[in-house]
């Protein structure tokens, strides 16, 4: 049997864009997702928008009392900033009353909340002005954290600040993902900069608010492996590493952006505009804890014909398609689980032992309905093994020493998720959408429970 630190945090992630629904009412303004499915809904999987997304707003109570039943004794989800703050300054009353409500639920059942503050949901009002891209983006952030921190500060002591800001910035300003779909790979390095501070002063609104609590960061980490150990490879890994897991995982924890990584930055001509006390600010706001969102590997190797200077990452380094990866077919992502235990010795030895989880691992498998079993219930034993693997190696880095307080799924109830709308189903409970959105638990979740209780497998 393998067995987990006492008080290990057991649960699932999720966030507030897709989850909550009611995306155009309660006084919530509109976000770069709203606004992006009225002028393009062709681009979303089976026209399916962030309008109705599984309407946790309603079913928040149902959605607890679900929780307690699998065994969660956490749950993470994010507030959505447009709701609490419609045009980026007025409090809106019915969203402090929503969240304190769904909060306070939470805790009466002994679910510890941990709340993060951006998933990927723009407001519109900003985007407007530039989003990402203009330095008021910084102090508008600051702004909504702190009063995110004043409204629900006595409710919430686990604070995040960011969900993988390398999404929003490589899926924005690169690859065409998300709004505003354009591929420029210096403004991706500026967006990346701006969020950076904007997650600095968050961590400063916290550090002033004397909310007694911690902070932290959540960050997708892909750990690059390279082809071979020809410098050339080498090199293609340790740019992806500096790009991709060092940009934030280092100034968030070790209060520096990598030397390295200026340098690299400096070469092809890709240098943000920075304003004088940032450096100071970054050095004295580091994070209390780190969220780790692991999914899959990125294997890569030397560019072939890189373009120089860089206008892609892929001139730094290019996928590596290794032969003997095991796929999941659905999502197309690898599956390798011993990444798992090199992250844990990674964050072991290069930031300090720091106290970290896993915030989101999982699979994502489309047409689930199809392993009903006789009683209707979704027969997912490819998910327990998929999270008994990930845990053995998690298990194996705790026993050598990192610092590791939890182990979270993508997701909860399966969920709306961007451009993919609701194509693979992720969650312990399934959602119907012809009914009301009737969840029910999969086998995944009732083994989830026996997980959970003890502490172990
Ligand atoms: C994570 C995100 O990267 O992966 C989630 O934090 C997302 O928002 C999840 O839904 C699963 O990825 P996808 O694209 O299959 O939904």
């Amino acid at each position: 049997m393998i067995r987990f630190p006492d008080n290990f945090l057991w649960g699932a992630a999720a966030s507030a864009p897709q989850t909550e629904g009611h995306s155009l009412l309660n006084g919530k303004s509109e976000t770069t997702w709203d606004k992006w499915f009225e002028m393009n809904p062709e681009k979303f999987n089976e026209n399916q928008g962030p309008k109705d997304t599984s309407n946790t707003y309603e079913m928040y109570q149902e959605d607890v009392k679900n929780m307690q039943k699998i065994g969660m004794n956490s749950y993470r989800t994010s507030i959505s900033w447009a709701r609490l703050l419609p045009d980026g300054k007025t409090l809106n009353p019915e969203a402090v009353t929503f969240y304190r409500a769904y909060f306070q639920d939470m805790l009466d059942h002994q679910i510890e909340p941990i709340i993060n503050l951006f998933h990927f949901d723009m407001p519109w009002w900003l985007m407007e002005k530039g989003g990402w891209e203009a330095r008021e983006s910084v102090d508008d952030f600051a702004f909504y954290a702190q009063t995110a921190f004043e409204q629900f500060g006595d409710l919430i002591h686990n604070w995040t600040t960011f969900n993988e800001p390398m999404v929003h910035v490589e899926c924005g300003y690169l690859y065409g993902f998300h709004y505003p779909a354009i591929v420029d790979m210096k403004k991706a390095v500026q967006v990346g900069y701006h969020t950076l501070m904007a997650h600095v002063m968050a961590v400063q609104a916290f550090k002033k608010s004397q909310v007694d609590g911690k902070i932290g960061i959540i960050l997708n980490v892909l750990p690059a492996y390279s082809r071979s150990d020809s410098p050339e490879d080498l090199l293609a890994k340790k740019d992806s590493d500096l790009l991709n897991t060092q940009s934030f995982l280092d100034p968030a924890v070790l209060g520096e952006i990598p030397v390295d990584l200026i340098n690299l930055l400096k070469q092809n001509d890709l240098l943000p505009t920075v304003e004088k006390d940032d450096k100071q600010l970054i050095r004295d706001n580091t994070v209390d804890f780190v969220g780790i969102n692991y999914y899959q590997p990125r294997r890569v190797q030397a560019p072939k014909n890189p373009h120089t200077p860089a206008v892609m990452p892929e001139d730094l380094y290019e996928p590596y398609d290794w032969p003997d990866k095991k796929i999941n077919p659905y999502r197309g992502w690898e599956i390798y689980p011993q990444a798992l235990y090199d992250i844990a010795m990674m964050m072991k030895n290069q930031y300090r032992n720091i106290p970290w989880y896993v915030s989101e691992n999982g699979m994502g498998v489309a047409e689930e309905s199809r392993f009903k079993d006789e009683n209707g219930m979704i027969d997912d034993q490819y998910r327990i093994d998929f999270i008994k693997e990930h845990l053995e190696q998690l298990h194996k880095g705790i026993e050598a020493g990192s610092n590791c307080f939890g182990y979270h799924m993508w997701t909860f109830i399966d969920c709306w998720s961007w451009l993919n709308g609701y194509r693979n189903r992720y969650g312990f409970y399934s959602v119907d959408l012809d009914n009301g959105f009737k969840r029910t638990v999969k086998k995944s979740g009732l083994w989830f429970k026996d997980l959970a209780t003890n502490n172990g497998f």
